[in-house]
């Protein structure tokens, strides 16, 4: 009988750091209604948006991803060189051949690390972490670095009444390595196909090709042929989320073996407050217990809500390091995943 070598095992494995990028154009919903057929007063009160970010002059997503990941490395303090893996949690990167994690991995000089791409959506960040958070305690790698970064502002019609004054851009990331205490609690992840369609493309890439080679020769302007972009059946996502995240976040704390009263922060997906509001009132969490609202100036960056949500309570004093965090993505699939974790420090090299 041969022995196949397995490699050490951690159990204990934590968030060490965390990084962050907010692109530098700030867009109130009045400069989006310039162009949008909706008002600050309707958006603010249905989803808790004020402002989002959207990338411009220089930034794209390979930019702001390595900017994120950047700062996320120099606040974790450790040798680049030891960074196994790369996992990139985006729906918004430009190509789907390459994917883009390579490209990051070269851009921030550790070409040659295993890299890849998680798409899965708004959850995409809780998906990502749960690949870390086992690569590390497989002792596959050392340390993990996962970014969540979205340029959603390239992907959506801004006319489209449905999604337009949802989606903002941004980048954060962190690394997950060894810990003396375990950080990172198993991960609750699950997926309902059925009602996939709710967050979708409006069309697949062929039907937009077919689409592109029929106009051709014609005088057909990209206004009548229609983009590529997200629609959302935004009643259908509400309803789903009301009943499926009490479940999910009851499920994740069970994982966890620590209770509500354990629960210092609740960094919920940045989806839209009312959503969040409906959650926190269901967990029952202790009275002052912070809640993530990064959303307000932010909007719903999908993939990077939670890292850019924790970064802005760690970077502006709302939220400790190493105090205990109740996380949940949820989203496009539809999709969702939640762990329980202690938080890092503070960044020392902070986005805000
Ligand atoms: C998108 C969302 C804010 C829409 O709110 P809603 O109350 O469900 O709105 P409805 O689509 O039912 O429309 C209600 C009214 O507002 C109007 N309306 C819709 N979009 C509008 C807009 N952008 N501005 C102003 N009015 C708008 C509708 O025309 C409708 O008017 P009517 O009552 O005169 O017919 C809400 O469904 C939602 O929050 N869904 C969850 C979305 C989400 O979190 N997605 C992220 C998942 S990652």
């Amino acid at each position: 009988m041969v022995n196949i070598a397995a490699n050490p095992v951690n159990q204990n494995v934590a968030i060490l750091s965390i990084g962050a990028y907010r692109p530098e154009h700030i867009v109130s919903n009045d400069e989006l209604c310039e162009v949008l057929d909706s008002n600050d007063e309707w958006i603010y009160e249905r989803s808790g948006i004020r402002n989002r970010r959207w990338i411009s002059g220089d930034e794209t997503g390979r930019s702001i991803s390595v900017a994120a990941a950047e700062r996320a490395i120099r606040n974790a303090g450790i040798d680049r060189a030891e960074i196994g893996t790369l996992i990139l949690a985006t729906s918004t990167w430009r190509t789907i051949t390459p994917h883009g994690a390579p490209e990051v991995a070269f851009d921030l000089g550790i070409n040659g690390v295993a890299a890849f791409n998680v798409t899965s959506g708004c959850s995409g960040f809780g998906y990502g972490l749960a690949c870390a958070a086992d690569l590390v305690r497989a002792g596959t790698s050392k340390y993990v670095l996962v970014i969540g970064m979205e340029t959603m502002s390239e992907g959506i019609d801004r006319t489209d009444r449905g999604t337009a004054f949802i989606f903002g851009d941004g980048a954060g990331a962190v690394i997950v390595g060894p810990s003396e205490v375990n950080g990172i609690s198993p991960t609750v992840w699950g997926s309902d196909g059925e009602n996939a369609p709710a967050i979708r493309q409006n069309l697949d890439l062929v039907e937009y090709m077919d689409r592109a080679e029929a106009m051709q020769g014609t005088d057909a302007s990209v206004e009548k042929m229609g983009r590529l972009s997200l629609v959302m059946e935004g009643p259908r996502v509400f309803r789903w989320a009301a009943i499926t995240l009490p479940k999910a976040l009851k499920s994740t704390l069970d994982a966890s073996g620590l209770s509500v009263d354990d629960i210092d922060v609740f960094i919920p997906h940045q989806a839209n407050s009312r959503i969040n509001d409906l959650m926190k009132k269901n967990l029952g969490l202790r009275d002052g217990v912070p809640v993530a609202n990064d959303i307000e100036n932010t909007g719903n960056t999908s993939a990077a809500s939670i890292p850019l949500a924790m970064e802005e309570m760690l970077a502006t004093g709302k939220a400790k390091g190493g105090q205990i965090a109740l996380l949940l993505g949820f989203g496009a699939g539809l999709s969702y995943a939640g762990q329980v974790v202690m938080l890092p420090p503070a960044p020392a090299e902070a986005s805000l």
